[in-house]
């Protein structure tokens, strides 16, 4: 049993209402229990959170390493674009995440092209909508059976 944390990062709180023709219909609130059944379902304990701010973000992923947690799931929203801070974070706390992304950004503007976490990342997952939340699920209880 390990204990997997989902981050979502700014306006994806609005998932359901926001932009759907590019990230869909789906709230978070729905993309996060059927992570949380997933998750219960591979033997794991599971964890949510969401903000709009880039501090907020940045102490649940300082205070990850104390708080038991092996795995992250995080979808940064535009800070993957802008936030070395969050890449620091995740450096210091050294606790293994899927970047992960209901668009393909490699797909759109230019300025979403780069990430400040993909070169750190597990794995990244893009362009698959809600399903990428399950996906990124199954990737990380695999990592999880086999150590991370
Ligand atoms: C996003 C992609 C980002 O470029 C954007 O700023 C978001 C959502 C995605 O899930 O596709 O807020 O991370």
């Amino acid at each position: 049993m390990a204990r997997v944390l989902l981050l979502n990062g700014p306006n994806l709180n609005l998932l359901g209402t926001r932009e759907p023709a590019i990230y869909g219909t789906d709230t978070l609130e729905s993309i996060e229990k059927r992570s949380a059944v997933l998750a219960r379902e591979a033997g794991h304990e599971f964890l949510a959170f969401q903000s709009n701010a880039e501090h907020e973000l940045i102490a649940r992923i300082q205070k990850a390493p104390a708080d038991g947690i092996a795995f992250l799931i995080f979808n940064p929203g535009a800070f993957t674009h802008t936030s070395i801070a969050l890449r620091d974070a995740l450096l210091g706390a050294r606790v293994p995440f899927i970047e992960l992304h209901l668009s393909n950004t490699h797909a759109r503007e230019s300025f979403r092209q780069h990430s400040y976490f993909s070169d750190i990342a597990v794995g990244v997952i893009a362009g698959f909508g809600a399903f990428g939340y399950e996906l990124a699920m199954r990737a990380a209880a695999a990592r999880l059976a086999r150590g991370a």
